[in-house]
C-alpha cells in the first residue's frame, strides 16, 4: 500500500506560492518574567475593592479572588476597544461616507451609495475599520499602471469576468475553487441595489498564497499611493467603459520561482521559503536581523544541535505581550516578529506547494500571511458552508452547563509537508504533543533528572517546558501538570501522513507519540465542548472552521500566521482567545479559564462564547461576505481604470456645496 504521503504527492498540482514570513527569536525576552506590577481595576471580573496585588506576590496566579491576572486586564481592554470602534458605526449614507474619508483619506469609489444601500438593507453593522484588509491588500497595486493590471487580469487563464452584471469563468474553466467563487459573485450580482462593476479577476485556486514581494518593492509601490482629493466638482463620478486593452496575441505568465528544494542557485540562493519571507519583512525586523538557519533544510536532516526543533523552542515568554499573553494580534500573527518560526511552523519548514512569485500581479485568493500580496476574498469553504447551512447552528447550541469543560481538537497532520526528518518542527504535531498529558508528564519528569540539557524536554523532542515556569502554572514542578492537562485536553490526530512505507495508518518514526488516531469530527461533536482549538492548516483558508466554531458559541483558542477577510472585525479576547504560534501560553490560558481546583473563570469563558456566537451572527453572515466582496470589487474596479485618481463618490459633498 502506498503511503498517504505518496498519494498526497501525486495529488499535487503545480502551485504558485508567493508568501513571505519572518520569525524572530529576538522578540522573546531573556527576562522570563517581567517585574512590573500591573495596576488595574477589574472591570467585569470580581466584585469589591480594587486591592491590587502584583503577581510577584501571588504565585498561584489563577486570578482567583481579588488578585489581578493579566487576562483580567486583557479581557477588559479588548472590550473597551470593541466599544470604542462601535462608536464609529455609521447609520446613514452620509455618515458612512464621512467615516470613509476620515479613515482612508480619499473619496469613496463610484457606486458607494449602492454599496451602502445594499449593506444597510441586510442590517449590516457598518464600521469602516471592518474593511481595512481591502486597503492593505490593494494599496501596493497603485504603483502598477492600470493598463498593465487590466491586461494581466484579462490574459491569465484562471479567473472570472464580470460584464454588464454577468459573471462568467474565463474560458469556461470552473475547475477548483473557481465555481464556488463564481457562485458567490453571481449571488452578489442578484442582490437588490447591487450594480457590479465591469472587471476581470485573476484567481489563485490553490490552498496556499503565492505572491511574496520583497519589502523594498512594496515600500516603493506604497510611495506612489498618494492620497489625492480633488475638488468635488472635478471628480469623475461614474466608471468609464471598461476596456481590457489586450493586445493581439498577448499572454501573461507570472514569473514563478521554481520548486523550493530544487531551485537552482539564483539571486535568492538555493532557496528555503524563509528566504522569501525574510526579504518581505521590514528592515530591522527580528526576521531580518536573525540569521537564516540553512541547515534546517538539509536534505538528509544534518541539523546542528542548536537548530533542532527542541532547541528553537523559546524558553521565555514572547515580548510585546502581557506576561506572555498576546496583547496585539497583528504583531502576534506576523512571522516577521518570530524568526524561530522558520524552524517551528510547517508553512516555513516545508509548505506543500512550492512555487512562489516575487512580482506583483493582481491575484485574488482566500488566505495569506501579512507578508503576502494576494488580494483576499472570503474563502470558498466558508462560502459553501455558510451558504448551504445558513442557519445551521441557530437555536442548536448546547447549553453551556451541559458541555464538557474541555479543549477539543481533531484534524490531520497538515499545515506543512511532514517527513521523517522534519515532523518535530511541524506546528500541528507540536500542538498534539503539548496537549497530550502523557507527553507533558514525561517532559515534567526531566526536572528531577539533574541533567540540565534534558530539563523540560518532551519525549518527542518537539516542545519544552521552561523550568522558570513563566506562566506560573500551579501544577508544574509537582509532577501534576501532565495529570491536569489530561483532565481537560481532548486532542488527537485523525490522520498521519508518512513519507516512508508503512503497513499501518501510523508512521514508524512517530507512532510512539501519535498512536491514537481518532475519527474526524463534525461541528455537532465540537458543540459538546466548551473550548475548541483553531490551528493552521495549509495556506490560511480553513474551510470555514473558525467561523463555524464562533457561530456555535464555542470558545476558540486560535493561533495562526495567516490573515483572513474577517480579521478586522473580530476582537481577540472578546470573540476568541489568541494563542502564540508556539502554543507555550496554552496551559496558562486554560489555567485561567478552567482552573486547577474550582478556581477558573468559567463566567468569562462563557461570555466569550456568547459574544462569539452573537457577533458572528451579526458580522460574519453570508451577507457580510457579499458586502465585503462588493466593497472590494468597487475599489478594485477603480484601481483598474486609467482615471483611478479622479474617480470617486462625492454626491454628499456636492449636495452640501449646492445648498
Ligand atoms: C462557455 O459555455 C457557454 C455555455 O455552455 C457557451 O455558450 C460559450 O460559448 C462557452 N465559451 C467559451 C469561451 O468556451
Ligand atoms: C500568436 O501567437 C502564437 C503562439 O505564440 C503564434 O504561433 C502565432 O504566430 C501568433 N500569431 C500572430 C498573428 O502573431
Ligand atoms: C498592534 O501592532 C501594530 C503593528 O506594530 C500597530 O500598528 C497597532 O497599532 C497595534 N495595535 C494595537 C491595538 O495596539
Ligand atoms: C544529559 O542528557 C544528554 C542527552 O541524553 C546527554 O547527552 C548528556 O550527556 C547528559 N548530561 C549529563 C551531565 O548527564
Ligand atoms: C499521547 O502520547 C502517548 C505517548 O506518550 C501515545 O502513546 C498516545 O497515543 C498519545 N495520544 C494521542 C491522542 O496521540
Ligand atoms: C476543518 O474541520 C474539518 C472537520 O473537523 C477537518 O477535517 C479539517 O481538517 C479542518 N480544516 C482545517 C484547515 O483545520
Amino acid at each position: 500500500m502506498p503511503s498517504n504521503r505518496a498519494l498526497r504527492f501525486l495529488g499535487l498540482t503545480s502551485v504558485c506560492f508567493c508568501i513571505i514570513i519572518i520569525v524572530s527569536v529576538t522578540l522573546y525576552g531573556t527576562d522570563a518574567f517581567p517585574q512590573t506590577v500591573i495596576l488595574w481595576t477589574p472591570k467585569f471580573s470580581k466584585p469589591s475593592g480594587p486591592e491590587v496585588i502584583g503577581l510577584e506576590d501571588n504565585p498561584d496566579a489563577t486570578g482567583s479572588g481579588i488578585h489581578t491576572h493579566p487576562l483580567d486586564q486583557l479581557l477588559a481592554e479588548a472590550k473597551d476597544s470593541l466599544e470604542q470602534n462601535l462608536r464609529t458605526q455609521a447609520f446613514t449614507l452620509q455618515e458612512a461616507a464621512t467615516q470613509y474619508r476620515r479613515r482612508r483619506g480619499r473619496y469613496p469609489p463610484p457606486g458607494f451609495d449602492a454599496w451602502y444601500h445594499f449593506a444597510s438593507s441586510t442590517g449590516a453593522v457598518i464600521v469602516e475599520k471592518f474593511w481595512d484588509q481591502i486597503y492593505h491588500d490593494l494599496e501596493p497595486f497603485r504603483e502598477v499602471a492600470p493598463s498593465t493590471l487590466r491586461q494581466q487580469a484579462a490574459a491569465f487563464h484562471v479567473g472570472i469576468s464580470i460584464r454588464e452584471g454577468k459573471v462568467s469563468a474565463k474560458g469556461n474553466n470552473t475547475a477548483g475553487k473557481t465555481s464556488i467563487w463564481m457562485h458567490m459573485l453571481q449571488t452578489l450580482a442578484q442582490q437588490e441595489h447591487v450594480q457590479m462593476p465591469d472587471i476581470d479577476i485573476l484567481l489563485n485556486v490553490n490552498d496556499e498564497p503565492s505572491l511574496i514581494v520583497p519589502w523594498d518593492d512594496i515600500e516603493t509601490a506604497m510611495s506612489y499611493a498618494r492620497k489625492l482629493k480633488l475638488p468635488p466638482q472635478d471628480v469623475l463620478r461614474v466608471f468609464p467603459e471598461y476596456k481590457d486593452g489586450l493586445p493581439f496575441n498577448y499572454t501573461f505568465q507570472p514569473e514563478w520561482l521554481g520548486p523550493r528544494l530544487t531551485h537552482p542557485a539564483s539571486i535568492m540562493g538555493p532557496r528555503p521559503y524563509w528566504e522569501l519571507v525574510r526579504s518581505a519583512c521590514p528592515p530591522g525586523s527580528p526576521a531580518r536581523v536573525a540569521p537564516k538557519f540553512i541547515d534546517i533544510w538539509h536534505p538528509k536532516g544534518h541539523t546542528s544541535e542548536a537548530h533542532q526543533a527542541i532547541n528553537m523552542f523559546p524558553l521565555s515568554t514572547p515580548k510585546d505581550t502581557i506576561q506572555g499573553y498576546i496583547k496585539n494580534w497583528t504583531t502576534a500573527t506576523d512571522p516577521c516578529n518570530f524568526p524561530h518560526l522558520q524552524g517551528l511552523h510547517g508553512a516555513f519548514v516545508r509548505p506543500e506547494a512550492m512555487s512562489a512569485c516575487v512580482k506583483l500581479f493582481p491575484q485574488f485568493g482566500a488566505g495569506k500571511m501579512g507578508v503576502n500580496n494576494d488580494i483576499l476574498l472570503p474563502g470558498t469553504g466558508e462560502w459553501k458552508s455558510t451558504n448551504h447551512n445558513p442557519h445551521e447552528m441557530e437555536g442548536e447550541t448546547i447549553a453551556w452547563e451541559q458541555r464538557q469543560n474541555k479543549l477539543f481538537w481533531r484534524g490531520p497532520d497538515t499545515g506543512g509537508h511532514s517527513t521523517k526528518i522534519n515532523w518535530q518542527r511541524m506546528h500541528r504535531h507540536r500542538f498534539v504533543s503539548m496537549l497530550n498529558g502523557s507527553q507533558v508528564a514525561l517532559a515534567e519528569k526531566t526536572f528531577a533528572s539533574g541533567n540540565k540539557t534534558l530539563e523540560g524536554q518532551s519525549p518527542a523532542r518537539n516542545f519544552r517546558l521552561p523550568i522558570s515556569n513563566p506562566y506560573r502554572l500551579a501544577t508544574q514542578g509537582k509532577g501534576r501538570l501532565g495529570k491536569w492537562v489530561k483532565t481537560w485536553a481532548d486532542v488527537a490526530f485523525t490522520e498521519i501522513s508518512c513519507d516512508v512505507w508503512s503497513t499501518s495508518k501510523l508512521c514508524p518514526y512517530n507512532a510512539a507519540y501519535f498512536g491514537s488516531l481518532l475519527a474526524p469530527t463534525s461541528i455537532e461533536e465540537q458543540r459538546q465542548y466548551k473550548y475548541a482549538a483553531i490551528i493552521d492548516g495549509n495556506g490560511g483558508d480553513d474551510g470555514g472552521n473558525f467561523t463555524q466554531v464562533l457561530n456555535n458559541g464555542i470558545v476558540a483558542l486560535r493561533a495562526t500566521v495567516f490573515r483572513n477577510w474577517y480579521d478586522s472585525r473580530l476582537w481577540p479576547w472578546v470573540h476568541f482567545v489568541p494563542m502564540d504560534n508556539t502554543f507555550m501560553d496554552v496551559y496558562g490560558i486554560m489555567q485561567y479559564f478552567i482552573g486547577t481546583d474550582h478556581d477558573g473563570h468559567d463566567a468569562e469563558a462563557r461570555r466569550i462564547a456568547e459574544s462569539a456566537r452573537d457577533w458572528s451572527r451579526r458580522v460574519l453572515r453570508k451577507e457580510d461576505m457579499l458586502i465585503y466582496t462588493y466593497r472590494l470589487l468597487l475599489e478594485y474596479a477603480r484601481m483598474m481604470h486609467d482615471e483611478r485618481e479622479r474617480l470617486g463618490w462625492v454626491e454628499d459633498l456636492l449636495a452640501e456645496n449646492g445648498k
